[in-house]
């Protein structure tokens, strides 16, 4: 299991390409499942999670290929097998994006149940009573949701909570389905609405994408179709914290800066200089401590909660006391007694965490927990005193394609060892 080196203290400078959007990437290739021909993904990122997917598609039937640009061809014409295994779930929860699609395109579905998570409860009660108010008779049996249906009939369907994938899952389903669905209280993020275009390229009639209204008229079939995936916006705050927190001036390229707005206001709050092209963002905090922040995490377009780790790192070391609340998860603070290791002054009281900052952190062996906690690990070294060592990254390398390359670019001393 390999770990991270990082040698603190570098100012950050220069240039770094935003990857594709591991999270509208995971439910775009599971939609490809809808289509009658072969759908080419493009902007893919190289990440765990999306090797997990082809994994996923491949075992069930479908044919896939990349190619060294990771464009990823799905034909799913040749899938027979309807089932989303236990040992794949449990690596990646996202796995239950097949849920809706199968049941919608093959009227059947047998998808792992997933467990517990690190960073919280997180059920699927919402996307399964969504497909039963479809129409799909669904049991729970050996760990395994067992869903059948015949033609799903469009429904009203009200949300008991905002939820990403469970929004997504039932958006998949009602693409197909017999007449018009209506999903109220649906999240808006913009990898909802990612999917929402991909899935229109594919003949689907969706209206209200990144409103809290999705209205889906269905339609009796889909084609295959080529889709380009969005920027991800996590990874796009990621290094424009790293350019803050080490006092740098980083610019990100190919990035969406209007899905970035709850972010840019806390850098802004935080001392940077913000600057803003049609494709780019930079951040400038040359010759300055960061200022701490309050965050109040919440479903988009409010701050999000993968940006909460990386925002509770820039306070350890800035001027001031910062608090972060986080709202969507019960369990995300794992980072903050990481980061405790590093000599970061942190208070938790239930879901805020009260952090004082300090004038230095020192340089620890800490342990990523999951992928939003390791970045936060990463950034943390990258101004903590001496060299940082950051284990089971295997977390990171799930969601943030060559992270030590591109901090690299930008300056800093990091580098991948085995353990
Ligand atoms: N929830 C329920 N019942 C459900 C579904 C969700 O109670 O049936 C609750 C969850 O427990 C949570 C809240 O609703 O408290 C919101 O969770 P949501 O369903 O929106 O999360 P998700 O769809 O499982 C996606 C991202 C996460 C991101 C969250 C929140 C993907 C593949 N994952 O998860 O990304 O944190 O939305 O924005 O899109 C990450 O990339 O590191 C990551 C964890």
């Amino acid at each position: 299991m390999d770990k991270l080196q990082i040698q603190g203290g570098v100012p950050l400078e220069g240039e770094v390409r935003i990857s594709g959007a591991k999270n509208a990437t995971l439910p775009i290739l599971a939609g490809a499942l809808l289509a009658d021909g072969p759908v080419v993904v493009g902007n893919v990122p190289h990440l765990k999670d999306v090797t997990t997917t082809v994994e996923l598609l491949g075992g069930m039937g479908a044919t896939v290929t990349i190619d060294e640009r990771m464009r990823i061809e799905v034909d799913p014409t040749t899938v027979r097998d309807y089932s989303a295994p236990y040992e794949l779930v449990k690596t990646m929860r996202a796995s239950i994006l097949v849920l809706g699609p199968l049941v919608a395109r093959y009227g059947r579905a047998d998808v792992s149940l997933p467990g517990g998570c690190a960073i919280g409860a997180r059920p699927v009660n919402i996307h399964v009573a969504g497909l039963q108010a479809l129409g799909a008779d669904i049991t729970i049996d050996g760990g395994y949701i067992r869903a059948r249906a015949d033609r799903l009939r469009g429904t009203r369907l009200v949300l008991d909570t905002v939820t990403v994938t469970g929004t997504e899952n039932l958006m998949m389903a009602a693409v197909l389905a017999e007449g018009e669905t209506v999903i109220e209280n649906a999240a808006r993020e913009p990898e909802v609405v990612d999917l929402a275009n991909f899935l229109t390229s594919m003949g689907a009639k969706i209206r209200g994408a990144g409103t809290d209204k999705i209205v889906v008229e269905g339609v009796e079939r889909l084609s295959g179709t080529s889709y380009e995936v969005l920027p991800d916006r996590i990874e796009s705050g990621t290094y424009l914290v790293a350019g803050a927190i080490t006092g740098g001036h980083v610019r990100i390229k190919n990035t969406r800066p209007d899905h970035l707005d709850a972010v840019l206001v806390k850098l802004q709050e935080a001392g940077a200089k913000v600057g803003v092209g049609e494709n780019w963002v930079e951040v400038d905090m040359r010759g300055r401590r960061p200022r701490a922040v309050d965050v109040r995490t919440a479903p988009y377009p409010a701050f999000p909660t993968d940006m909460q780790a990386q925002f509770a790192a820039l306070n350890t070391v800035a001027d001031g006391v910062g608090t972060i609340i986080e709202t969507i998860f019960e369990n995300r603070f794992m980072h903050m007694l990481e980061m405790r290791r590093l000599g970061a002054e942190i208070r938790l009281e239930g879901n805020t965490a009260i952090i004082h900052g300090v004038g230095h952190l020192k340089a620890a062996p800490v342990m990523a927990t999951d992928l939003r906690a390791s970045a936060s690990l990463v950034l943390a070294g990258l101004v903590a005193e001496g060299r940082t060592e950051v284990e089971r990254i295997y977390h990171i390398d799930r969601g943030y394609e060559a992270i030590e390359e591109k901090l690299s670019q930008l300056g800093a001393q990091i580098k991948r060892v085995p353990n």
